[in-house]
């Protein structure tokens, strides 16, 4: 257990619940021949400050739990409240606005702009936010520098290793300061090394209180969550719990 828990439940307060799902199900092209069952009875509760990995083969359903998480897409059953909003009471335009609010996306591929500096990269998506340009950077300054990148400000994704590429698409990712850190195997195009260094600053955003979720097939790198589930068929379970052995 982390310290960020324990001392939570020393206050006697139990902390809040950032994603809560509720037996969630998720069925594509249903009633044709082409239906996949992808998720089902999926009972998740992940607290703010919470480093949470996710395991499973492919085919699993990892990638449909992360879009129903991430407010990409949603439900063909049971309920997901995302910071305490319950995502089946959303239109397509406020649930894109929940997204923009509560959730930051870190990608295998990094997913930056060749033709934009980093200091461009991360202050991209503020533009969308209405946020005056002068603002745009000095905040994508700050988002740079807490990645430990403010000397790389000037450089192109073409001009940074794998790594800091890595780190510009986390601190873009963190730059409208959203609660909760989806990364779909973020450390899948980086060697070991590099990787431990990524997974590192994810420890130290955890202990900054944002709440972490990690999607990988890499029992190493799930090593480094303070919880682990593994996904089956498109069943969760905690890990070493039975049916996830099996
Ligand atoms: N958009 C889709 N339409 C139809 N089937 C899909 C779609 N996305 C995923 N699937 C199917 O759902 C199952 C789970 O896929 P996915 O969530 O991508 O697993 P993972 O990320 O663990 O590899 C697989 O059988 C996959 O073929
Ligand atoms: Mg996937």
């Amino acid at each position: 257990m982390s310290e960020a828990v324990t001392s939570r439940a020393a206050t006697g307060r139990e902390a809040a619940a950032v994603i809560e799902t509720h037996d969630l199900g998720k069925v594509y092209s249903p009633g044709s021949e082409a239906e996949v069952v992808a998720l089902r009875g999926v009972n998740l509760r992940i607290a703010r400050g919470d480093f949470v990995a996710i395991m499973g083969p492919s085919g699993s359903g990892k990638s449909t739990l992360m879009n129903l998480i991430g407010c990409l897409d949603t439900p063909s059953t049971g309920r997901y409240a995302c910071d305490g909003v319950d995502v089946a009471t959303l239109d397509a335009e406020e649930l894109a606005m929940l997204r923009r609010e509560k959730i930051g996306f870190v990608f295998q591929g990094f997913n930056l702009l060749p033709r934009m500096n980093a200091l461009e990269n991360v202050a991209m998506p503020l533009a969308y936010a209405q946020v005056p340009p002068h603002e745009r950077l000095r905040l994508g300054r700050e988002a740079l520098a807490a990645v430990g990148l403010s000397e790389r400000a000037d450089h192109r994704p073409s001009e940074l290793s794998g790594g800091q590429q890595q780190r510009v698409a986390i601190a873009r990712a963190l730059i409208n300061r959203p609660p909760i850190l989806l990364a779909d195997e973020p450390t899948g195009a980086l060697d070991s090394r590099t990787g431990e260094e990524i997974l590192s600053l994810f420890k130290s955003l955890r202990d900054e209180d944002h709440t972490v979720v990690l999607i990988t097939h890499d029992a190493d790198v799930a090593a480094h969550a303070d919880r682990i589930y593994v996904m089956h068929d498109g069943e969760l379970h905690p890990e070493g719990g039975g049916a996830a052995l099996s």
